[in-house]
């Protein structure tokens, strides 16, 4: 927190011109490496990738399929751990010839199970640079996959409840697995929060579960009326846990937060029932003035919500013991936005405010504190399962799609990334979602009154409208939009040490591909967004970490080659290993030649 300088740091790269390269472009002076490669060895004695020879033994000790969030712990100042999520498997590029899950043979659904979750690996710095790989030799002894069959289990208030027990578990206290993991936070105390997101998609038979639960599978994206929706991974032929007209309730232990100890690879990762269900992009964490843990999170689906997780106890440095209980007791808030001025439709494709701003006040109304619900008619554990029906009663704000949500550490200012919502009209903008048919996204920031993360009102404002600058609709925090770059679809944010945002984006709909771009968020400087590094031809920019020290940029790189008619036999993407190679998602890192800070 603080009102410090910080914000406004200085930037001196040349932009990155928007392009459709199939290659990492990054600024005049600096250099890029893959670090770590789908299919690249995890676990000692993990066989090398072979694109032709894949099984899911192999792909179980190997790095998975479409890396995401991205976060390092440091061993010293040369070694760390790096943790990535594995969000989905893209099987008609992963396998030559691959129709659907029906037609997949069990083999394919059984790597595809595998190359989901997360990696934990170590690196180690190259030289004295800002360049780092993925050690190859020796123990290795934090190295761990995560996938959808590893034991995990459920804490806080719903742990135990009647709607998480299925068959296998009558306990309702240990599900297996996760599922689409996208976005991430890193705890105070040294663990990774990873969060599912579109768990809805894994699921076959939803016509099949019993009537009063089907309202429940609609508010949460599964068909009730389709058995085995279009493009399913028949994840069930394998594991019959997937069907719902066998097992209704599984579907209600996935779409949590999971808390996992990179340091333990024996550990067993928690889903916090205490931060609510839904499709979660990630969680991110701040201390309130008192010291009690914040964690601020996004449902990303059009018309969903923002919310907060503040902790009843405080953080105490060091007691880890204790830090470890705290995302399971608390109070869980979804946030309602009000504008503070009429808006003018200009063209049909936006509106500006009467008052020149996007801006107004806001509330986290409260739903559930602990075991008791603050929602008529539900019970703390239906509010924490069936988190979008008790926001949908207590009339909280319905975004285009909340993404990351995230507190910069330098101001204290909280960044929402609302990528797009191509199904908003005219009579559902509101100053806070101001276009219909939203197609490029935008910035929301959050000033939480007193700059106190466990307040419960703050002051908001849009500091980025996206798309091409030209756009009228188009605003960057009132600078110049002759010297901006076009940006499109926002999704993840991160900060770097002088509290500058980093945005990263996802399905440009400017005809370039996606990049990572930065902006000062205070001084003359607001509103300065350029461009750092585009990624490959198909390719979604994520995880994006900017190192403690500054000296090193940390991308993942996913799904390149996800384009529209492309297969193994047709790949649009090369990226990385270059020539006639496959695609393969990749974590990237980007470092200056002369060992400058990022950003100059
Ligand atoms: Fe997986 Fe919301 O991006
Ligand atoms: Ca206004
Ligand atoms: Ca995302
Ligand atoms: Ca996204």
């Amino acid at each position: 927190g603080g009102n410090g300088p910080g914000g406004s740091g200085k930037l001196r790269f040349a932009a990155v011109a928007p392009n459709t390269d199939d290659k990492l472009t990054i600024p005049a002076g600096y250099a890029s490496a893959a670090v770590v490669r789908w299919g690249d060895p995890v676990l000692p004695g993990a066989p090398a990738f072979d694109f032709e020879n894949q099984t899911a033994e192999a792909q179980a000790a190997q790095f998975g399929y479409n890396c995401d969030y991205v976060t390092l712990f440091p061993i010293g100042h040369n070694r760390g751990l790096l943790w990535v999520n594995h969000e989905y498997s893209d099987e008609s590029l992963m396998f030559r010839g691959y129709k659907d899950g029906t037609s997949a043979t069990e083999e394919q659904i059984k790597i595809g199970m595998a190359a989901h979750g997360g990696s934990v690996v170590e690196i180690e710095r190259v030289g004295n640079s800002g360049e780092w790989r993925l050690v190859t030799r020796g123990r290795r002894r934090y190295n761990r996959r995560i996938t959808v069959h590893t034991p995990m289990k459920f804490t806080g208030p719903a742990a135990g409840s009647d709607l998480l027990k299925t068959a296998a578990d009558p306990a309702g206290t240990t599900p297996v697995g996760m599922l689409n993991n996208c976005a991430g936070g890193t705890t105070p105390w040294g663990t990774v929060l990873t969060a599912e997101e579109n768990f809805n998609q894994y699921f076959v038979n939803g016509n099949g579960v019993p009537e009063a639960q089907k309202p429940y599978l609609s508010r949460y994206g599964v068909s009730t009326t389709t058995g085995i929706p279009n493009g399913n991974r028949r994840f069930d032929r394998v594991d019959e846990r997937f069907d719902l007209a066998k097992h209704p309730n599984e579907l209600n232990r996935t779409g949590w937060i999971v808390e996992i100890d990179p340091f333990d690879p024996d550990s067993t990762p928690v889903k916090r029932t205490a931060l609510g269900r839904f499709a979660h992009e990630g969680a991110t964490t701040s201390l309130a003035a008192d010291g009690r843990v914040v964690a601020y999170m996004g449902d990303d689906s059009r018309f969903e919500y923002v919310y907060k997780f503040v902790s009843k106890k405080r953080y105490i440095p060091g007691f880890d013991r204790h830090n470890r209980t705290l995302l399971d007791e608390g109070t869980l808030y979804v946030a309602k936005f009000t504008g503070d001025s009429p808006a003018t439709e200009i063209d049909g494709s936006g509106r500006l405010p009467a008052d020149g701003k996007f801006d107004g006040s806001g509330e986290w109304i409260p739903l559930v504190t602990g075991n008791v619900s603050h929602v008529p008619g539900m019970t703390a554990a239906e509010v924490l399962v069936y988190t979008r029906v008790a926001a949908d009663k207590v009339g909280a704000t319905k975004m285009d799609r909340p993404e990351d949500v995230e507190r910069n550490p330098v101001t204290g200012g909280v960044y929402v990334a609302l990528t797009n919502n191509s199904n908003r009209t005219p009579a559902q903008a509101d100053e806070a979602n101001p276009r219909s048919a939203n197609k490029h996204g935008h910035v929301l920031e959050i000033v939480e009154r007193r700059n106190d993360a466990g307040a419960t009102t703050f002051a908001w404002s849009l500091p980025l409208v996206c798309g091409d600058p030209n756009d009228p609709a188009t605003y960057f925090a009132g600078f110049d939009k002759t010297k901006v770059s076009p940006i499109s679809c926002p999704d993840n944010v991160t900060f770097d040490a002088d509290g500058n945002l980093w945005i990263s984006t996802d399905g440009n709909q400017l005809g370039a591909n996606d990049g990572l771009f930065v902006m000062p968020v205070r001084g003359p400087e607001r509103g300065y967004l350029r461009q750092f590094l585009s990624v490959p031809v198909g390719a979604e920019t994520c995880g994006p970490l900017i190192s403690k020290d500054q000296r090193s940029v940390f991308v993942a790189v996913q799904h390149p080659g996800e384009t529209d008619d492309a297969s193994p036999e047709n790949p649009s993407s090369h990226w990385p290993d270059g020539g006639t190679s496959q695609p393969r998602p990749s974590v990237a890192v980007v470092w200056h030649t002369e060992g400058k800070k990022i950003g100059s």
